[in-house]
């Protein structure tokens, strides 16, 4: 597990981006599983400045979004197809037929189509790296506390915690979606490396808990400790609960020097 810790949330999207180009640029066709939330704002501002100024080419990257609300259609306002266009697709080259995001206007034969999201992911060869935000509650897509680690992409209802975050971004006479399709824990560890982002005070007990805690389905964040390549950006803010900084610290320096790759 690496632990990068950066100022603020501007410096944290910079070096997620520089992560994801890096991993484009070393393989054309990379399959990239992406998250939404505002803290991924930022990453995806910079690599569509990374398209745009730095001719990063998404002509052959696959994306496999984690999860959308059920009950929205895409073009719904606060879908995450929505977000995922306003904020990254609308603005660099990836073809439409690569882009892939659980559909929430689906009704009925749910099973059958969370198999077949599955069985897209496995066609394409896997997920190369998944990108990852996480709830105050600890959770990952919207695998919530007490999500089966073996988990696989299904319809998941969402906790009271995660329906009050999210009031936020719909009008006060807007119904909440009370639940959604996400992939599952078991699906997000077999991406081959992973990258999640979190910022602010908010986050720093779910981050905390994650890393250094123990490994709970009450924290689904926690299962990362079972994967073998997690780098984990963080502000200041959302770092601050962890016990062993400065560890990761030296452990970001040895990297550097030892296997710079992997940063
Ligand atoms: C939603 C998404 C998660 C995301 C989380 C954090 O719950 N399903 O994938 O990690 O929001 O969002 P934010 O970055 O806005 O705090």
């Amino acid at each position: 597990m690496l632990l990068v810790l950066k100022h603020n949330e501007d410096d944290l999207g910079r070096e997620a981006a520089r992560i994801v180009g890096n991993a484009v640029r070393r393989r054309a066709a990379l399959r990239l599983g992406l998250a939404t939330g505002s803290t991924t704002l930022g990453m995806y501002k910079e690599l569509v400045r990374l398209h745009r100024e730095e001719a990063l080419d998404f002509s052959h990257v696959l994306t496999f979004n984690l999860d959308e609300y059920l009950g929205l259609s895409a073009s719904h306002p606060q879908s995450f197809h929505c977000f995922m266009h306003t904020h990254f697709f609308a603005h660099v080259n990836i073809p439409a037929a690569n882009i892939h995001i659980p559909d929430g206007s689906i009704q009925g034969n749910y099973d059958q189509y969370c198999r077949s999201y599955e069985e897209a992911i496995r066609d394409a060869g896997g997920i190369d790296l998944q990108i990852l935000g996480i709830g105050r509650n600890g959770h990952i897509g919207f695998n919530e506390p007490t999500s089966s680690l073996g988990s696989r992409t299904r319809l998941k209802v969402l906790s009271q915690e995660t329906i009050d975050d999210n009031r936020k971004f719909f009008g006060p006479a807007e119904e909440i979606p009370q639940c959604a399709i996400t992939m599952g824990i078991g699906t997000i560890l077999e991406a081959k490396r992973i990258l999640l982002v979190a910022s602010g005070e908010s986050k720093a007990a779910a981050i905390a808990n994650a890393i250094e805690g123990p490994i709970t389905a009450s924290v689904t964040a926690s299962a990362l400790q079972l994967h073998p390549d997690v780098t984990f950006i963080v502000d200041q803010a959302a770092g601050s609960r962890l016990q062993q900084q400065e560890y990761y610290r030296r452990v970001l320096e040895m990297t550097a020097v030892l296997t710079p790759d992997r940063l």
